[in-house]
């Protein structure tokens, strides 16, 4: 297992802004990662946001794949400093058992939004509107219109009590803790940490080597080899065979 966490370090963020900012830039937005979907990754929210506070930036929290799983406490401390974000985003489709396609986004101050996406032309106006009485998400989005995907999640909400989702999502885990045995074979590396329900590995290269050496389809730098889409497959058809 590597050392490194991946995670973006919060005194790198401070060193980058103030070069930024002595270049005369305006830096004015970070998007940090809760469980970045292809190797999960957690990011330290709460140092990250004591960071961009001093500099008077935005911070969103993308937490596509691995937010569902803070739906159980166990998981919560992965969103430490949450209150200090501007905005946090969800995608229900991945891991939260509603069909594509189903984002969730929580913004801190919706204001902020419609200020720069509202569009107030006579054709859309109406009492309701007038009135404060509905929310017109029309105004929260450069688009004006959207498909209706609420009520999907809605019903998974409705039809799965908040237990079974946990354990739903629980049981992903235990899975990949099992898969995560992977690591004792001595053909596989597993190459950043587990965090949730997905176990990144690969091959070591000279594993690779060797069985390359076995099969008779080459030699010679075989990791930068694997890159060629071709010869990679090959590789894996001769791998799966044996
Ligand atoms: C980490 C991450 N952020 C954002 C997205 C994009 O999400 P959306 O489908 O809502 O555009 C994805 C989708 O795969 C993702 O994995």
């Amino acid at each position: 297992m590597k050392s490194t966490t991946f995670q973006l370090p919060p005194e790198l963020l401070r060193t980058t802004i103030r070069l930024d900012v002595e270049a005369e830039l305006i830096p004015f937005f970070l998007c940090v990662t809760i469980g970045t979907t292809s190797t999960t990754i957690i990011d330290l929210i709460r140092s990250l946001s004591e960071v961009t506070k001093d500099y008077g930036i935005l911070i969103h929290v993308d937490a596509a794949y691995a937010g569902s799983a803070c739906i159980g406490p166990e998981y919560r401390h992965f969103i430490d400093g949450i209150e200090n974000v501007n905005s946090f985003s969800i995608n229900a489709y991945k891991w939260f058992f509603t069909t594509l396609d189903c984002c969730c986004l929580w913004v801190k101050d919706p204001d902020a939004l419609t200020k720069s996406l509202s569009t107030r032309v006579e054709l859309l106006t109406n009492n309701a509107s007038d009135l404060k009485q509905v929310v017109d998400y029309k105004d929260w989005q450069i688009t004006l219109n959207k498909r209706f995907r609420s009520m999907k999640l809605w019903l998974v909400l409705r039809s799965n009590v908040v237990c079974n989702i946990r354990n739903f999502l629980r049981s992903h885990v235990k899975m990949a803790k099992i898969f995560h045995l992977v690591e004792s074979n001595n053909m596989f590396e597993v190459v950043v940490p587990r965090n949730f329900a997905m176990i990144c590995f690969k091959i070591f290269p000279t594993t690779l080597e060797k069985e390359l050496n076995g099969c008779n389809i080459g030699s010679g730098n075989i990791e930068a080899k694997l890159i060629d889409q071709e010869y990679a497959n090959d590789f894996n058809r001769i791998c799966l065979r044996r």
